[in-house]
């Protein structure tokens, strides 16, 4: 009897005890394990705040005060960012085409947006730039770069959910390369592993330039303000022009509805040019004449 209750009690109490170790054992390396990782991400980028820091107030009065007569990219863009960040559990990857001529500002518009969601802005780790002609120069090598494409996109959500990808010269991709990143635009909450819907993916194409020039030139020549032009028929005529052509074409992406929205970036008018120039001048503390502003504007073809 007494043995017994010997035999229980050394049970009931060794039992406890050593429970007690691998707790403490676990809050401790916990511990550290937490005190290095704040340490690491307080020294290096880390995907999480203060690394990834939204700021769309700011994203928006930057564009407004130096992103002029692109008043489509400015009421879509930013509303279209902060709606996915907000979002906790988004349904798919936001995805923007932006389309308009070399110069109209859809590269400027990236950096402004990279800037106002990471701290690093463009320079970081989760900001990834794909250049048709640096990454992917030859046509025939399609079905290499299509592999080589999957599996950057792979390590790069992995290291971060929260990533930018932006594929620069669209036009000049080759055909249906594209369709590789299609799965991670869908609607799937797993794709090889990795979950891609709180990613966000810009293209910048010149495909339809002309198309928007001649739409500007015709609300203009009807004494008519360009502001006036809508997003809704922009959209449909950018669509089914980057489905004819460059490296959309014929694009499971704009066939099967990946890409969130179409924003036209219109050529700048003349005082477009000068409120660029008077901007710039600002900045540097330079005082111009109108004169000499009309001058500098004559020279400016980009802004
Ligand atoms: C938000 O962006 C604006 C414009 O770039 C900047 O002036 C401001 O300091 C930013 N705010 C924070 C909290 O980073
Ligand atoms: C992410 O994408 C870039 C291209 O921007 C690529 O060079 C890099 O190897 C990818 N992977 C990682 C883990 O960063």
């Amino acid at each position: 009897m007494l043995l017994q209750l010997f035999a229980l009690l050394s049970v009931t109490s060794a039992e406890p005890f050593s429970l007690l170790i691998g707790a403490g054992t676990t809050a401790l390396i916990a511990g550290f394990y937490g005190s290095y990782s704040y340490t690491k991400c307080f020294l290096y980028e880390c995907c999480i705040h203060p690394w990834i820091d939204p700021n769309i107030t700011g994203m928006r009065a930057v564009m407004k005060s130096t992103f002029y007569g692109q008043h489509i990219a400015q009421q879509t863009v930013p509303a279209a960012i902060q709606a996915h960040l907000a979002n906790e559990n988004p349904s798919k990857a936001l995805v923007m085409s932006f389309h308009g001529w070399t110069g109209s500002g859809k590269n400027f518009l990236s950096r402004i947006i990279a800037n106002h969601i990471y701290k690093r802005g463009a320079k970081s780790a989760y900001v990834n730039t794909f250049v048709a002609t640096t990454h992917f120069p030859h046509r025939e090598y399609v079905s290499t770069y299509q592999d080589q494409l999957r599996s950057w996109i792979i390590s790069n959500l992995t290291n971060c959910p929260h990533a930018l990808f932006i594929f620069d010269e669209v036009d000049k991709l080759p055909v249906k390369l594209l369709d590789t990143v299609k799965p991670f635009m869908d609607h799937y909450s797993s794709i090889h592993g990795v979950d891609p819907r709180k990613s966000i993916f810009i293209f910048l194409s010149n495909a339809g330039s002309e198309e928007i020039a001649r739409r500007a030139w015709e609300y203009y020549d009807a004494g008519r303000p360009r502001e006036s032009i809508t997003l809704r028929e922009m959209e449909e005529m950018l669509s089914l022009e980057a489905f004819n052509q460059g490296g959309l074409k014929m694009s499971e992406l704009i066939s099967s509805h990946m890409i969130d929205h179409f924003v036209p970036f219109f050529p700048l008018e003349r005082r477009h040019v000068i409120e660029c120039a008077k901007d710039y001048l600002k900045s540097q503390s330079i005082r111009a004449s109108p004169r000499q502003l009309e001058q500098i504007a004559e020279s400016l073809t980009v802004c």
